[in-house]
């Protein structure tokens, strides 16, 4: 039987100039495969420990030493030896291995980077590309991207309150269009900031961090960059949101400096609505703080058969807090990433949760990225139908999409763009 032969991490850099975890697993038939963790900067409190060495002489305290040595020494002890094809085992391993609740021993990171590595190469050994290994040979679902095209929060620095202003082109007949639909609003968009003597400098997900009078103006710039470009908003281009409310949520206010109000949970949702009903939004991610459980069954309430409401720092990848989420019925979708629990395994029956009791799933990179494509391959593997991305400019951002391309390529005839299907409540009265 095939076995893992060697295992080796070393510290990379990530798209932001941050170490990251990158590993090396060989199997004893020398197939070889790699994997690198991203890492997010408006993390929510409840993820897994992404672990950092807080050796200030290095990288400012951000160097991953210990996550590298982890690997080599800890993880490869146990790991090597082991067959191929036992993702559930290897993962197993590696959570008792840790031990803690948070994956604080070895970090999520040092964990995470083994899993996907160990993942790519049983593909390898079964000679099958990444996305069937994972989703068997039905995996035919191309993802709907939601495109990040304007960045504020904590990815820019242009004083704009909400993290993601998204482009959906789920009208597009398959993914190859859609990303032609996506890129050319970008570029109109950028014509139009550049008409206005706006900026046009890019934040961390490859969008366009300019200065704006008000986070309504910026859903104006997008409707009219989706129109100029020759799209009709909502069936063709539509509207998402990640607001990354967790970050301005101050003293159980959230406080919207650019519109200067400072605004109750209810007050929030209700602020929502109404962009809802002025702008073709069609998926809020995030729209409340992470653990204002009361304001999100409010949220719910209001616009939870209306659009799509996507729960990122509120449930981190966590199957526990999904359950409390599912029973106290708040949203009606979920946000995956795989460095926020730390195991592929783990993801997996998170989505698996999540598609029982009904809530759509999105694929998500972080802010902080490489050039692994990794989260490519998951999407169509899960057949969740949407993934997030990025903006159509930045290599780790365009690297996902590419592969995406050459996915669809592959799947020929069978391929199938999710569109706008996956979509909560997309097509639903307004
Ligand atoms: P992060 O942002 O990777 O910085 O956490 C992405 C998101 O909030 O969806
Ligand atoms: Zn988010």
């Amino acid at each position: 039987m095939t076995m893992v032969k060697n295992i080796r991490a070393r510290e990379i850099l990530d798209s932001r100039g941050k170490p990251t975890v990158e590993v090396e697993l060989t199997l004893d038939n020398e197939v070889m495969a790699r994997a690198a963790v991203p890492s997010g900067a408006s993390t929510g409190v409840h993820e897994a420990l992404e672990l950092r060495d807080n050796d200030r002489k290095r990288y400012n305290g951000a160097g991953v030493l210990k996550a590298v040595a982890n690997v080599n020494n800890l993880i490869a002890k146990k790991a090597v030896g082991m067959p191929v094809g036992q993702q559930k085992e290897m993962d197993r391993m590696m959570l008792s291995l840790d031990g803690t609740k948070n994956k604080s021993k070895l970090g999520a990171n040092a964990i995470l980077a083994v899993s996907m590595a160990y993942a790519r190469a049983c593909a390898l050994h079964a000679n099958l590309p990444l996305y069937f290994y994972l989703g068997g040979s039905e995996a035919n679902i191309l993802p709907a991207p939601m495109m990040n095209v304007l960045n504020g929060g904590k990815h820019a620095d242009n004083h704009v309150d909400f993290q993601e202003y998204m482009i959906m082109p789920g009208g597009a007949p398959n993914f190859r269009e859609a990303l032609r639909y996506g890129a050319e609003v970008f570029q109109c968009l950028k014509s139009l900031l550049k008409k206005k003597k706006l900026a046009t400098g890019v934040g961390d997900e490859g969008g366009f961090a300019p200065v704006m009078k008000s986070n309504r103006q910026a859903l104006e710039f997008l409707v009219q960059a989706i129109e100029q470009a020759g799209f009709k908003p909502r069936t063709q281009v539509a509207i998402a949101l990640d607001p990354a409310a967790s970050e301005f949520f101050k003293n159980h206010r959230y406080v919207l400096k650019a519109d200067r109000k400072r605004l109750s949970n209810e007050q929030m949702a209700e602020h929502y609505a109404k962009l809802v009903r002025d702008f073709p939004i069609v998926s809020i991610e995030d729209g409340l703080a992470q653990d204002d459980w009361s304001g999100w069954k409010i949220m719910t309430d209001l616009l939870g058969d209306k659009i799509q409401l996507v729960g990122d720092d509120l449930f981190v990848t966590n199957i526990e807090r999904l359950k409390i989420g599912i029973e106290k019925k708040v949203t009606n979708s979920i946000l995956i990433k795989l460095n926020q629990i730390g195991t592929l395994t783990e993801t997996i029956e998170t989505i698996e949760l999540a598609k029982k009791a009904g809530y759509s799933a999105v694929i998500s990179h972080r802010s902080g990225e490489t050039e692994d494509t990794f989260i490519s391959d998951f999407a169509v593997a899960m057949g969740c139908g949407q993934i997030k991305t990025g903006s159509l400019s930045r290599s780790e951002r365009i690297a996902k999409y590419n592969q995406l391309l050459r996915i669809e390529e592959e799947l020929g005839t069978s391929a199938k763009f999710a569109g706008f299907t996956m979509v909560k409540n997309y097509g639903s009265a307004r």
